[in-house]
This record gives structure tokens, C-alpha cells and sequence, in this order.
């Protein structure tokens, strides 16, 4: 099968894909309270693609060079009777990586164990302070620490491993916390990645000051715990991975803001109401829910994909610091960051 690529060479390897737009956190850095407040209204269930719509997609894009579906929201876990929707796509022969990026909250262990047997293989779960007050003021619903680590445990115990712990890194507000998570972290086995807070959407309030760039926390654990880096596991990945020289264990920093990776991209994003997205911060989707909704065949729906995929030439982390003006863009619950 010959490789599809875009505009800049790229192949499209990785789907993710949104299967909610709901979410019980209202993070600061995504979903912030006083905007996304009660009356605030998320998508009704009709507009949703169904199971069946979503698994169709999949087989279409593994078809494209799709090997890698990761789910995520809002909060994908919010999604009722996801462990259908995981059986559907880990039956897909191509798809060699199903993997789900969560706030934990819902996680218990026997949802743990249900999700591995329905085919899941690994999970990534938000986490961004061990400290009570900072991470209630980050996910603004009081949720506690305790059971984020529960969580994390109930995701090991089952299985979905290795566990990746996402932490937003903002300064003034967690990163007085990065040393304290790498430690906590250190020798579990689980994979704690340091995340660029992104100006993703046109609601966080997102300013350069509060980045804390990447090289930046590395020197700061490597003077703790001396570090080595580790190779790319795939081209197109986004984390850059370092190992502690002393048998730690591994991390990964996320600089999407101060080192982007556009050049590798090989991500494209399913919102939960169909629209196909060829950036993280495009200010629109292509819409699929209609083609599948108006009778369209399995190979014209392949030919869409294939031409919007041909046309990409975005690179928006690129280009973000030569902008002058902020554009348009999609909000980072809609399409699951
Ligand atoms: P694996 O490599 O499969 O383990 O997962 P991942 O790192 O791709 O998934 P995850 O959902 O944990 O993403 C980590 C962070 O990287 C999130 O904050 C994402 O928003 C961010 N991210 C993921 N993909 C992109 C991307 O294409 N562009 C940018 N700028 N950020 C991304
Ligand atoms: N900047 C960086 N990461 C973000 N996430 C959500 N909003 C932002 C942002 N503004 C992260 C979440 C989660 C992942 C899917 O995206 O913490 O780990
Ligand atoms: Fe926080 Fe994730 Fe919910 Fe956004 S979608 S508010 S990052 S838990
Ligand atoms: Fe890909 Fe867009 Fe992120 Fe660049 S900014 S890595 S093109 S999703």
C-alpha cells in the first residue's frame, strides 16, 4: 500500500480521536470555570458519532496508514458503555495501538480491567500537582489528589501499561511542583511527562510568561537526578524522552511551545461530532458526520480523507512566534488536545 502524505511529506499514522466533549474537571488551562460555567451546553447525544459511525471511520483510516488510535475528550470516560466502542476498534486488524488519555476520576478498578479486557492496551492519565491546594485550584471541582493516585495504581493493577502521567507545567501556579512529581514518580515504572502549557482554543487566558519551557525542567531535574536522553520511540511522537542515569526510570517533556514538532506530524483528530481536524489548533474540522449521514460509500469517504490529508500544510507551533494576531481555533475539549 503505497503511504499517504501530506504537503510537508508527512504520513497520517495516528488518529485521535474525541469521544465526548463533556468533561467533570474545568482545568484552568483547558476549560476554565468561569467560562465553562452550568449553563454552558455541550453537544447533544444525537450529534454524536455513534459507535458504528466511529469504527467505520477507523477501518477507513487504518486503510490511509492508520496504526495508532489514541481516545480521548473532554473526559472520554464520560462516554457511556466506552468498553464497546474499545472492543470495536481493537477487533480492526492494522490497529497495532489503542491507547486513552484520561483525568482518572472515573477509573476504578474494575473499569480498569474492564477497558484491558475489552483491548485497550495503555493509558495516559492527568495529573499536575501532588499538592492538595494547587491541584484543586488547577482542576477547579475540589477533586482530590488521592484519588488521581488511586487511579493511577487501578491502571498498573490492570494492566494498561506503561501509565504516562501528563503535568501541565504553569508557571506560578505548579511548576514550584516539578521536582516533587519526578520524585514521586521516580522507580514506578510509569512514565511522568512534562507538558508546555499550549495556547490551545481562545479561552485559557494563555500567555507566553506562564510557559515554562522544556529545556528548563530537564536542567532542573538533571541537577537533581542526572539524566540521559533516550531515542525516539517513532518519528511523529511529541514527547522528548530522557532516562535517570541512576535506574529511575524514564520522563518525557512536551515543548510544543518553545521546540515544536510540526515537521513529524503525522496526527490527525476526529471530534466527537465528526469533524476531522489536521492540527490541534485549526479553527476548523472537515465535516465527516455528513458524508457518513448522507449514504456516502466507504471509498468516497477514503477519497475525502485522502485529498484533505493531501492538502495539509499546517505547521501552527511553527508559526506561532512569528504570529502577530491570534487566530481562530478549536477549543482543546472539543478534539481532546
Ligand atoms: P503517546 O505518545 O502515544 O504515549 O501519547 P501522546 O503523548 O501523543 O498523548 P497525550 O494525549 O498524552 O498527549 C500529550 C500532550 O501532548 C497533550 O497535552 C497533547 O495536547 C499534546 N499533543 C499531542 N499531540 C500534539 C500535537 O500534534 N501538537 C501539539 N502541539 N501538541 C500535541
Ligand atoms: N496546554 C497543554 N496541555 C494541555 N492539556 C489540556 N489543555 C492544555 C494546554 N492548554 C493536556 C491535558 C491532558 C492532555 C490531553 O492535554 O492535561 O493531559
Ligand atoms: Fe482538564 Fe482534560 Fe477536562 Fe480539559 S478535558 S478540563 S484538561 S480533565
Ligand atoms: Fe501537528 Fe499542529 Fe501540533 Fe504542529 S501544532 S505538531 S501541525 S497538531
Amino acid at each position: 500500500m503505497a503511504v499517504v502524505t501530506d504537503q510537508l511529506h508527512r504520513p497520517l499514522t495516528d488518529l485521535r480521536i474525541s469521544v465526548t466533549d463533556r468533561c467533570n474537571f474545568r482545568c484552568v488551562y483547558c476549560m476554565p470555570k468561569e467560562i465553562f460555567g452550568p449553563s454552558f451546553t455541550f453537544l447533544p447525544r444525537q450529534q454524536l458519532l455513534t459507535f458504528e459511525e466511529i469504527e467505520r471511520l477507523v477501518r477507513i483510516f487504518q486503510t490511509l496508514g492508520v496504526r495508532k488510535i489514541r481516545l480521548t475528550g473532554g473526559e472520554p470516560l464520560l462516554r457511556q458503555g466506552l468498553e464497546t466502542l474499545v472492543e470495536r476498534l481493537a477487533a480492526i486488524p492494522g490497529i497495532e495501538d489503542l491507547a486513552m488519555t484520561t483525568n482518572g476520576s472515573l477509573l476504578t478498578l474494575d473499569r480498569a480491567r474492564r477497558l484491558k479486557a475489552a483491548g485497550l492496551r495503555r493509558l495516559t492519565i492527568s495529573l499536575d500537582s501532588l499538592d492538595e491546594r494547587t491541584f484543586r485550584a488547577v482542576n477547579e471541582v475540589n477533586f482530590p489528589v488521592s484519588r488521581v493516585l488511586d487511579a493511577i495504581s487501578h491502571a498498573e493493577a490492570a494492566g494498561l501499561t506503561p501509565v504516562k502521567i501528563n503535568m501541565v507545567v504553569k508557571r506560578g501556579t505548579n511548576d514550584k511542583d516539578i521536582l516533587a512529581m519526578a520524585h514521586r514518580f521516580r522507580f514506578t515504572g510509569h512514565i511522568l511527562r512534562f507538558i508546555e502549557f499550549m495556547d490551545v482554543g481562545t479561552t485559557n487566558g494563555w500567555r507566553l510568561d506562564e510557559v515554562i519551557p522544556a529545556r528548563q525542567i530537564i536542567s532542573l531535574i538533571n541537577a537533581a537526578w542526572p539524566l540521559e536522553s533516550v531515542p525516539p520511540d517513532r518519528p511523529g511522537d511529541v514527547a522528548r524522552r530522557y532516562r535517570y542515569r541512576d535506574g529511575g526510570g524514564e520522563i518525557g517533556v512536551i515543548s510544543s511551545v518553545t521546540e515544536p514538532f510540526c515537521r513529524h506530524c503525522s496526527r490527525a483528530r476526529l471530534s466527537p461530532e465528526g469533524q476531522l481536524y489536521l492540527c490541534l489548533f485549526a479553527p476548523d474540522g472537515y465535516d465527516l458526520r455528513r458524508l457518513l449521514r448522507e449514504g456516502f460509500s466507504d471509498q468516497e469517504i477514503r477519497e475525502a480523507i485522502l485529498r484533505q490529508w493531501r492538502g495539509r500544510r499546517v505547521r501552527y507551533s511553527e508559526e506561532r512566534l512569528q504570529l502577530t494576531e491570534s487566530r481562530p481555533k478549536v477549543e482543546m475539549f472539543r478534539i481532546g488536545g
